[in-house]
C-alpha cells in the first residue's frame, strides 16, 4: 500500500516522458525543383551553393519519372542528375546532392519521382501490374544505392485523378506495401506527397495504410486556391474566410489548411507520420475590375496573374519574385490575420502568398496538433540569396515557430 504513491508518480513521470518523446514537432522537409539551376540572374539556385541544410533537416531531390511500358524509373534530365549526357561532363546533381552530408551528417535525402507536371497515366499502368511494381521498386533501390539517397519519395499526382483509373486506390496500396518490404531490407525512408482536400484523400487514399507503411505523409496543404476559382484567394490560407461567405460556393469555403489536416487525422492519419507542408510562393490572378482588389473578388479567366521572371509560369510567383517586386514596383500588401496569409495587388494583379508570421503561425499549429514535421514546397522560391534582407527568410520563420519561443509570431 504505502508504495502506491511513489508508484503512481513513476507511471505520471514516464507517461509525461513518453508523451514529449512523440509529440515535439521537428524540422523542415525541403522539395527542391532541380530545374531552378537553369533559372535566370537571382533565380537560378544551386543546390551546393543555396539549400539551407541547417534549417532542412530533410532534403528532396526533383524529379525522376517512370516508364509505363517497363515500370523502371528513368533521369529526366541526364545532364542535370548524373553528369553524362552528350557533349560533355555534366552537372552531376545527385551525388552533389547527397554529398551534401558531409557538411550535415544528420541530414536525411530523398530521391522524388512524379510531381504535377508527370500526370498519373504511367504510375496508374505500372501499379496495376506486379511485374511492372517489381520493377519500379528494384530500380528505385538502384538509384538509392547507386547516388546515397536515404529515401524515396512518391509524388503521383494522384490515384484514381486526373488520367489515373478507380482502382489506383487499391493498387497504391499494393505498391507502397511492396516499397515497405522491400526498404525494411536496406533501412531505406518512404514517404510520399499527398493531395490536401478531404475530397483528395477519398478519390486517392486509404489513409490507415498510408499511415502503416509510410515513414512521412506529406500533406501539400496549397495551392487549394487560383485562378481556375474565378475570383481571388489566398491558396494556402490556415483557416476559414468569410469573404467566401456570399459566394453561396462551400467547397471554395472548405478549402484552408486546417480542414485539409483535420481530415486527414479524423481518416486514420497517425499525426507523427504527418508533415504540414507550406509554400514559399503565391498562386496569382488578373483582376477583372481594378477597382475591386478584395478577397472573392472577381478574377480574369485565364493562367492568372503575369509570369515572374524566374519562374516565368503564369498563376504563381515565388517569394523571391514578390519580395523584389514590393521594393520597387506598386504593390500594396495586406496581412488577413483571419485566414492566416497575405494578400497583395497592383491595379492588373492579384497574388495571394505566405510571409513570414504566416509560416510561423502555421509551424505552432503543427506543434500545436503534435504533427511529425514541417514541409516546404520549395526551397529555390525563398528569398535564399537575401536579395531583400536576410537570406532564407521564410526557412527561418518556420525554425522560429519550432523554437519553444518564436519571435515572429
Ligand atoms: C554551384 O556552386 C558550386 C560551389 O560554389 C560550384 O562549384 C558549382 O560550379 C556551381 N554549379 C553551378 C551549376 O553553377
Ligand atoms: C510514360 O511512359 C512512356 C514509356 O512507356 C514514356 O515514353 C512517356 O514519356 C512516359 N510519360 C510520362 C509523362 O512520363
Ligand atoms: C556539382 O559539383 C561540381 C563540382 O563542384 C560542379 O562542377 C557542378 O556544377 C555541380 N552541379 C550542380 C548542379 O550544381
Amino acid at each position: 500500500m504505502r508504495y502506491q504513491p511513489v508508484i503512481v508518480l513513476l507511471v505520471a513521470v514516464l507517461a509525461m516522458l513518453a508523451s514529449s518523446a512523440v509529440s515535439a514537432t521537428k524540422g523542415t522537409a525541403c522539395y527542391v525543383g532541380t530545374w531552378a539551376n537553369y533559372r535566370d540572374g537571382n533565380g537560378k539556385f544551386n543546390t551546393s551553393e543555396h539549400l539551407n541544410i541547417d534549417i532542412c533537416d530533410h532534403i528532396i531531390y526533383t524529379f525522376v519519372g517512370i516508364r509505363g511500358d517497363t515500370g523502371e524509373v528513368i533521369s529526366l534530365d541526364d545532364w542535370l542528375d548524373y553528369g553524362t549526357g552528350s557533349g560533355g561532363t555534366g552537372l552531376r546533381g545527385f551525388l552533389n546532392f547527397t554529398d551534401l552530408k558531409k557538411k550535415n551528417p544528420n541530414l536525411r535525402t530523398s530521391l522524388a519521382i512524379g510531381g504535377w507536371r508527370q500526370c498519373s497515366l504511367n504510375y496508374s499502368i505500372v501499379s496495376n501490374d506486379p511485374v511492372k511494381r517489381r520493377k519500379f521498386i528494384d530500380t528505385a533501390v538502384g538509384f538509392l544505392k547507386e547516388y546515397n539517397f536515404d529515401g524515396f519519395d512518391l509524388d503521383w499526382e494522384y490515384p484514381s485523378q486526373r488520367d489515373g483509373n478507380p482502382v489506383d486506390l487499391e493498387n497504391f496500396n499494393t505498391l507502397i506495401r511492396e516499397f515497405r518490404e522491400e526498404f525494411d531490407k536496406h533501412g531505406y525512408y518512404l514517404s510520399a506527397a499527398v493531395g490536401a482536400s478531404n475530397q483528395a484523400a477519398d478519390l486517392s487514399y486509404h489513409v490507415p495504410s498510408l499511415s502503416k507503411y509510410l515513414d512521412r505523409i506529406f500533406v501539400m496543404a496549397y495551392d487549394l486556391h487560383g485562378s481556375w476559382d474565378g475570383i481571388t484567394g489566398i491558396h494556402a490560407p490556415l483557416y476559414r474566410t468569410s469573404a467566401y461567405d456570399n459566394t453561396n460556393n462551400e467547397t471554395l469555403a472548405s478549402l484552408y489548411v486546417d480542414n485539409c489536416i483535420r481530415g486527414w487525422l479524423n481518416r486514420g492519419a497517425d499525426p507523427e507520420k504527418i508533415g504540414l507542408g507550406m509554400p514559399t510562393y503565391g498562386k496569382s490572378f488578373k483582376l477583372a475590375d481594378s477597382s475591386n482588389h478584395n478577397l472573392a473578388a472577381p478574377a480574369l479567366p485565364g493562367n492568372g496573374g503575369s509570369a515572374g521572371p524566374y519562374t516565368k509560369e503564369s498563376g504563381t510567383l515565388g517569394y523571391n519574385e514578390y519580395c523584389e517586386y514590393k521594393q520597387t514596383t506598386g504593390w500594396t500588401e495586406v496581412w488577413d490575420g483571419e485566414q492566416i496569409g497575405i494578400y497583395a495587388y497592383t491595379t492588373t494583379d492579384w497574388v495571394g502568398l505566405d510571409n513570414q508570421k504566416s509560416l510561423c503561425i502555421k509551424t505552432k499549429y503543427a506543434k500545436d496538433l503534435k504533427l511529425g514535421t514541417t514541409m516546404i514546397w520549395a526551397a529555390e522560391t525563398d528569398d535564399f540569396r537575401g536579395v531583400c534582407g536576410t537570406a532564407h527568410p521564410l526557412l527561418s520563420a518556420i525554425k522560429d515557430g519550432l523554437s519553444s519561443n518564436p519571435t515572429l509570431c
